[in-house]
């Protein structure tokens, strides 16, 4: 392993006013995006989709890196280039997601268990000859009636501890995602109680596994209220909750933190992470964005899955970057949401 280019992959990723970009949906779950347009998913245009983000103008700027899906990682632009080596010339690292999704967990009524560690070593040596510099695996931990239980938790950090530990022998450096999940009615104190368990069991586990918290990077849940709750806890108690919740649990050994966006609006989603950045200061890791969602929703809107609209889409998606750029460095303000891309 060498530990000088895992940090520097790690350190890279997480870089002041820049943040990743997800998109590693599975072919089912873009399928899903897709049918909220109207759009049929063919190959073809989920190959056209991810070009008009990967080559959006100045996007870059904002951008450290983006998560690649199986599928996509063997992709080109219709120029012909494939897309990790154009993402490189961009100064944008390419990642790839190697989980192969959360799957019930037996014996384990409602929770889920994420697979994908058989053959993982094999699949890593390919990814990276691929151009893969980090990779991705994400825990679902959900809140409800009687659950998550201790061994649910358990049982996904360990895994997520093996996969960590398989990336950096082969060079990768491993998101370590456990989302804990905002579905449901919870409160924002059921919220900061589940999260505080995992993180305190998924640290355990990756200091027991042997891995480099130099080398990683954190992509865990900010603390807020389930969308169903009837009083959902206002912006400034999200982000005073998640920074608490983060202080207890994340050493500074971990040089960056990119929350996923969970479900959250677009707006939601960068005000908090802006607001943390402002009130967090001084915060001994950085705090950014690894966003799907909260990246990608105004841009397959204004897309539509139209060729007349790839400018206007890859507009939405530029802004969107930018916006959360400058919440990661605190510098974003709501006002400019109505400035024109
Ligand atoms: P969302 O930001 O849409 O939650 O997606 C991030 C992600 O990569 C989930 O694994």
């Amino acid at each position: 392993m060498n530990a000088t280019e895992l940090m520097h992959t790690a350190r890279g990723m997480v870089a002041k006013g820049r943040g990743i970009l997800a998109a590693d949906e599975s072919t089912s779950t873009i399928k899903k995006r897709f049918d909220g347009i109207q759009l049929e998913s063919t190959e073809e245009a989920r190959r056209t989709y991810r070009e008009m983000l990967f080559t959006a103008p100045a996007a870059a700027e904002s951008i450290s890196g983006v998560i690649l899906y199986d599928e996509t990682i063997r992709q080109k632009t219709k120029d012909g280039t494939p897309f990790p080596l154009y993402l490189m010339k961009q100064g944008i690292i390419p990642g790839i997601k190697v989980d192969t999704g959360a799957k019930p967990l037996a014996g384990f009524n409602g929770e889920t268990i994420t697979e994908g560690l058989d053959g993982l070593r094999e699949r890593l040596v390919e990814y990276r000859k691929l151009g893969a510099l980090f990779a991705k695996w994400r825990a679902v931990i959900d809140i409800g009636q009687d659950i998550p239980t201790h061994y649910a938790i358990k049982a996904n950090a360990g895994a997520l501890a093996r996969y960590a530990a398989l990336c950096q022998e082969n060079g990768i450096v491993p998101i370590v995602e456990p989302e804990v999940l905002m579905d449901g009615a919870h409160s924002i104190e059921r919220c900061e109680e589940v999260t505080n368990l995992t993180l305190s069991t998924v640290f355990r586990e990756l200091y027991e596994a042997r891995v480099l918290l130099e080398g990683i990077v954190l992509k865990p849940n900010m603390v807020i209220s389930g969308k169903k709750a009837a009083h959902r806890a206002g912006p400034e108690v999200v982000a005073e909750a998640t920074l608490r919740t983060l202080k207890r649990h994340v050493p500074p050994a971990v040089p960056g933190i990119a929350f996923l966006s969970g479900g959250q609006s677009s707006q939601e989603a960068t005000l908090h992470l802006a607001l943390m950045n402002r009130i967090g200061k001084p915060l001994p890791w950085a705090l950014t964005f690894s966003y799907g969602r909260a990246l990608q929703d105004d841009a397959l809107k204004a897309w539509g899955g139209k060729a007349a609209n790839f400018g206007a889409g890859q507009k939405a998606f530029a802004k969107r970057a930018r916006l959360n750029g400058l919440a990661a460095d605190g510098s974003y303000n709501a006002e400019m949401e109505s400035q024109a891309a």
